[in-house]
């Protein structure tokens, strides 16, 4: 069952939104050579702390960090570690936070430093992918118009899209219906409508687009070695235009702080 947001929901939703954005813009601006993914986490759940929400990961099926922190060909949930950072590394960073009852989900992928032109290409395609599959999140379009507008941005740039990991409907869960592939896939056609509310998060891969777990139970990571990156924004859908909910910016200015 698809869960439709009312405006009594979205008035809690925006600013869990609005959190989620903000702990990962933070995050970004703290990333540096250097600095370990554990550290990384740590700031992250100081950040969570600081805006009066908690982690949506943490404990989540046994999770046992407060974000993902994916590095180079990690692909997403990537385990905080002793491990450094370094300059020309990728980093993807994936938040969610759970604030007055609902969730707010987003994640970009952040040079360490500086990086490559190949590294700096697979970014700017995931992330120009997200927003084509935003732009697709229309009433009247289905699921699928979504994920063929990632599919086609993706490949038609020589990139491949991760099949075992999905965008999804988000809100009082982090999982809701629909699932949101971002590749085209017949189960998953529901017709869009106002008020859904969806994680659009396109995955892709330098490379071949198969993925395999590490002995950690969680990381997952590009068979061939290639580098990965992850955007995701939490996504309202409207009678007109789609809505992106995790905007830093949107922070409410009763949460904002200096
Ligand atoms: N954004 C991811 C998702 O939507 C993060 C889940 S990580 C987990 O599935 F640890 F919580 F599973
Ligand atoms: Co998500």
């Amino acid at each position: 069952m698809i869960i439709l947001k009312t405006e009594r929901d979205l008035e809690l939703m925006r600013p869990a939104c609005a959190v989620a954005g903000a702990v990962l813009n933070d995050v970004a601006a703290f990333i540096r050579p250097g600095v370990t993914t554990k550290q990384v986490d740590e700031f992250a759940a100081s950040r969570i702390k600081h805006y009066g929400a908690k982690s949506a990961f943490l404990g989540y099926r046994k999770y046992p960090c407060h974000t993902c922190i994916s590095v180079n060909d990690e692909v997403v949930h990537g385990l905080a570690s002793d491990r450094q950072l370094r300059l020309g590394d990728i980093v993807s960073v994936d938040v969610g936070v759970l604030y007055r009852g609902y969730i707010g989900d987003n994640a970009r992928t952040i040079p360490v430093g500086g990086c490559g032109v190949a590294a700096q290409r697979l970014m700017d395609v995931t992330e120009k992918a997200l927003y084509e599959g935003i732009a697709a999140a229309v009433p009247g379009n289905r699921v699928t118009d979504i994920s063929r507008a990632i599919q086609n941005y993706v490949e038609g740039n020589g990139c491949s899209v991760v099949r075992e990991f999905v965008g999804h409907g988000v809100g009082r869960t982090m999982h809701e219906e629909p699932q949101v592939p971002n590749f085209v896939d017949a189960k998953s056609n529901q017709k869009l409508r106002p008020g859904m509310t969806l994680a659009i998060e396109p995955m892709v891969n330098a490379g071949r687009p198969e993925v395999k777990i590490l002995n950690d139970g969680w990381t997952v990571v590009t068979q061939d070695g290639s580098l990965s990156a992850h955007f995701e924004h939490t996504v309202l859908i409207t009678e007109g235009e789609p809505e992106i909910l995790t905007w830093p910016e949107k922070m409410p200015s009763r949460l904002k702080v200096s």
